[in-house]
């Protein structure tokens, strides 16, 4: 738990996505388009001071998020094994589930796809760049989604966190396909 503070939670923090959520509902920092602030600032500083000079950890959290991804996977897999055998539950699939929407949610970040198809102003200049080209056209796919996979991988990640929950304190058994 104390992991999942500081690296996914400060990776879903520093979001862009999320980041024009809060900052729009909670700070009125616009409320809207054309809708103007509450009161005139003194000084606009953007995220150039503290504390939101923080939110630029965004793609250092990345990296941190993109392991979480890896051990989700191998949870999900674990669960498959049992000390009686092979057998596919319920909570292999909302463990699946989960994986998969936060391999989504973090694959679609806009800081993997500058990472992936950033700092260049000439793709076929480039070593391999009609590869990455066509990796940065798949990421932006999946990133013009992002949205969605916040909000998903948000739910998912509650019920699977509930579910096992759940089975660890005896509250309720797996069920089990075979
Ligand atoms: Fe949302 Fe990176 S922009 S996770």
């Amino acid at each position: 738990a104390f992991y999942i503070l500081i690296f996914p939670l400060s990776f879903r923090l520093t979001c862009y996505y999320y980041r024009l959520s809060y900052y729009r509902a909670f700070f009125w920092d616009p409320p809207a388009c054309a809708v103007s602030e509450p009161r005139p600032r003194r000084k606009y500083t953007g995220e150039m001071r503290f504390p939101f000079i923080l939110q630029n950890l965004h793609r250092f959290s990345f990296y941190a998020a993109a392991v979480f991804v890896v051990i989700l996977s191998w949870d999900t897999i674990v669960s498959l094994f049992h000390s009686d055998g092979f057998h596919l539950g319920v909570g292999t699939i909302v463990l699946g589930i989960n994986a998969v929407l936060i391999g989504l949610y973090t694959f679609s970040c806009h800081a993997w796809r500058h990472l992936m198809g950033g700092g260049t102003d000439c793709y076929s200049c480039e070593v391999m760049g009609k590869t990455r080209f066509g990796i940065w056209k798949q990421i932006t796919y999946l990133n013009e989604r992002h949205s969605w996979y916040a909000w998903l991988s948000l739910f998912s990640v509650a019920l699977a966190d509930a579910y096992v929950w759940l089975l660890s304190a005896g509250v309720i058994t797996d069920f089990r396909f075979f």
